[in-house]
């Protein structure tokens, strides 16, 4: 079993956000701790810092925030592929009795692909451009692609031009089958768990998208795969997600049940997210866009949506709010009560 970090084990922060929620059901993968920081010309780029949430089995966990809060960097961690020379901080990435964080490279390639697949946004990025997509399968599926019933289901996901022409290369398909084709051999190529799918419906127009959305969505009840779901369109999270962890800056600013983000967003970004949303924003009204921008958000002492926040007092711009349970939801702001040892 994964090691269990009591509330407050760690010195200088929080009592562990969802500690609570991960006594009511064992978690899959258990991040604690988790912080992502990126050297570059102009000293290190702290990406990701002191994130935790969990991922049930069977649970499709939203990441949502705005580009470069930092939603790819933790699957990138989670995934251990991070590029040379980032350093990786955490107390915990606990998956399947494993801390993943400790895991030697040898190790962890034995569960990268096989018990965690990584869907891409991008689905060129993990197909051969000049080979066949009926060989490009068959590397990945092996003998059971000539299983009827497995070409079945291949059928009902929407791969059925792939199987009808094996001979044409991925070029000569569509965005939204190739991501489909992607998706397919993420989850049916081993047996996964976990799959990490990083905006894989950004570049797809919205009926493709629902096609894709649709297909983890069947995956889920049909193999009991968990999902984290990234994205920046809260719109699209609220169509598949049972949980969504709102980032910014780098932070986890708010985990809460899909329905508790839209009803009740604890988090001033989340309520600022959920009302620039263009289907809360009635016809005749204009959309509503966070005023200012989340540049440098990641360097801020204290919280980081403190320069935009309508309702900032000053020790958000020094203090770095401590996440708190609310009923369903963890919350890391001061208006919360964001008091180190509250969480239950
Ligand atoms: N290899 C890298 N080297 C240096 N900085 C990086 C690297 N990768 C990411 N960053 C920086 O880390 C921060 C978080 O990036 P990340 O890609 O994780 O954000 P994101 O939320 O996935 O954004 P997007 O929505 O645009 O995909 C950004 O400031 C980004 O510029
Ligand atoms: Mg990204």
């Amino acid at each position: 079993m994964a090691t269990t970090l009591g509330p407050g084990s760690r010195p200088g922060t929080a009592a562990t956000p969802e500690a609570g929620a991960a006594a009511d059901q064992a978690a899959l993968l258990r991040v604690r701790g988790l912080s992502v920081t990126y050297p570059s010309a102009r000293g290190p780029v702290p990406a990701v810092r002191d994130v935790a949430f969990d991922v049930r089995p069977g649970e499709i966990l939203g990441l949502v925030g705005e580009s470069g809060s930092g939603k790819s960097s933790v699957c990138t961690a989670v995934m251990g592929l991070l590029p040379d020379g980032t350093r990786l901080d955490a107390d915990e990435i606990g998956f399947e009795g494993r801390d993943l964080a400790r895991l030697r490279e040898r190790d962890l390639r034995r569960i990268r692909g096989r018990r965690i697949a990584l869907v891409p946004q991008q689905p060129m990025t993990s197909l051969a451009p000049t080979t066949p997509v009926g060989r490009q399968l068959r590397w990945y599926l092996g003998d059971r692609l000539d299983d009827p019933q497995l070409r079945g289901t291949l059928q009902a996901i929407g791969l059925g031009a792939v199987l009808d022409r094996p001979h044409d290369l991925p070029g000569a398909f569509s965005g939204g089958q190739l991501q489909r084709l992607v998706i397919a051999i993420a989850a049916l190529a081993h047996e996964p768990a976990l799959l990490l799918a990083d905006e894989p419906t950004t570049t797809l127009d919205a009926t493709v998208q629902a096609q894709v959305l649709k297909l983890l969505l069947t995956l889920r009840e049909d193999l009991g795969l968990a999902v984290l779901y990234v994205s920046h369109d809260l719109a699209v999270v609220a169509q598949i997600c049972d949980r969504v962890g709102v980032m910014y800056g780098g932070r986890l600013v708010e985990t809460a049940p899909v329905a508790e983000i839209f009803t009740n967003p604890r988090h001033p970004y989340t309520r600022a997210l959920v009302a620039a949303m263009p289907s809360t924003t009635p016809a005749d009204q204009p959309l509503r866009p966070i005023p200012g921008t989340a540049e440098g958000a990641n360097l801020l002492p204290g919280c980081p949506f403190a320069p935009r926040c309508p309702e900032v007092m000053d020790v958000c711009r020094t203090a770095m709010p401590a996440p708190v349970r609310r009923a369903a939801a963890t919350v890391g702001c001061h208006r919360s009560g964001g008091e180190a040892g509250e969480a239950a």
